[in-house]
């Protein structure tokens, strides 16, 4: 079972994008933005967990899915904390560029979940591969911080929590569900193929579009604006007689 395995290593996916990562870690102005919006992404995923504790009729369920919802606020924090630390020896506040978010997002994939209405069985099928995920990036964020070991140091810290959440999500599913867990699992993989190819499909079509935009900018418009001054130039200045045929009537709106 795949809960044998204590620790979790990145995917060959993750892997193979470990030159892209490096360089999207690497400017410190994207590395304030992204670290603030997985602040955001833990801390909502927090919120979700613990709604989650609210709905679940399992007792047990309720207390892990209570220390999880914690460990993940503390994560946002320890996001948004050295988010603030890194603004502080850095100029500019914000930065409007590539951050790259479908190539690198916050880990987990939380912000997919929806609680109400959903299974235990659903539930922690999700969150494990949500988890999964989180482990698989977040050792591959921390392999490629070398230039800044205090991030270096949170994404090992989270990431330990992270291959906590993975674990103990794969052993409460099959606890609930011993016979048909793997075909959840499935499911629930199945479902974050599909949501990952929307992010990426979303993602690609940012991309056309400003491209398609720049180019109707710079190729399209300039005609018309050739034509507009042309057309300008035609123009009479000033006030201009009007035809006594058209200034006969102030009676009707036409
Ligand atoms: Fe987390
Ligand atoms: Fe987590």
């Amino acid at each position: 079972m795949d809960s044998a395995r204590p620790h979790e290593r990145p995917t060959a996916f993750d892997r193979m994008l470990t030159p892209v990562h490096r360089w999207i870690w690497s400017d410190a102005d994207r590395r304030v933005q992204k670290l603030l919006r997985f602040s955001e992404t833990e801390t909502d995923g927090g919120r979700d967990i613990l709604r989650a504790a609210e709905v679940t009729p399992d007792p047990l369920l309720r207390r892990l899915y209570l220390e999880h919802a914690i460990d993940e606020f503390r994560h946002g924090v320890l996001f948004r904390h050295r988010a603030a630390e890194l603004l502080k020896v850095s100029a500019s506040c914000s930065s409007p560029g590539f951050h790259g978010d479908w190539l690198a997002p916050g880990g987990h994939g939380l912000d997919d979940l929806q609680v109400d209405g959903e299974s235990d069985r659903n539930m922690l099928a999700f969150l494990h591969l949500s988890e999964k995920a989180a482990a698989s990036r977040f050792t591959v964020y921390r392999d490629v911080m070398q230039h800044d070991p205090p991030t270096r140091a949170i994404f090992a810290e989270i990431l330990h929590d992270e291959t906590f959440h993975m674990n103990y999500t794969l052993m409460q599913l099959a606890r609930v569900e011993p016979e048909r867990h793997r075909r959840h699992l499935w499911w629930a993989r199945l479902s974050r193929i599909w949501k990952a190819y929307l992010r990426l499909a979303t993602g690609l079509a940012g991309i056309l579009g400003s491209t398609l935009l720049t180019i109707q900018y710079f190729v399209l418009l300039p005609p018309f604006a050739w034509l507009a001054k042309r057309a300008a130039r035609k123009e009479r200045s000033g006030w201009t007689l009007v035809s006594p045929g058209h200034n006969d009537s102030l009676d009707r709106q036409y």
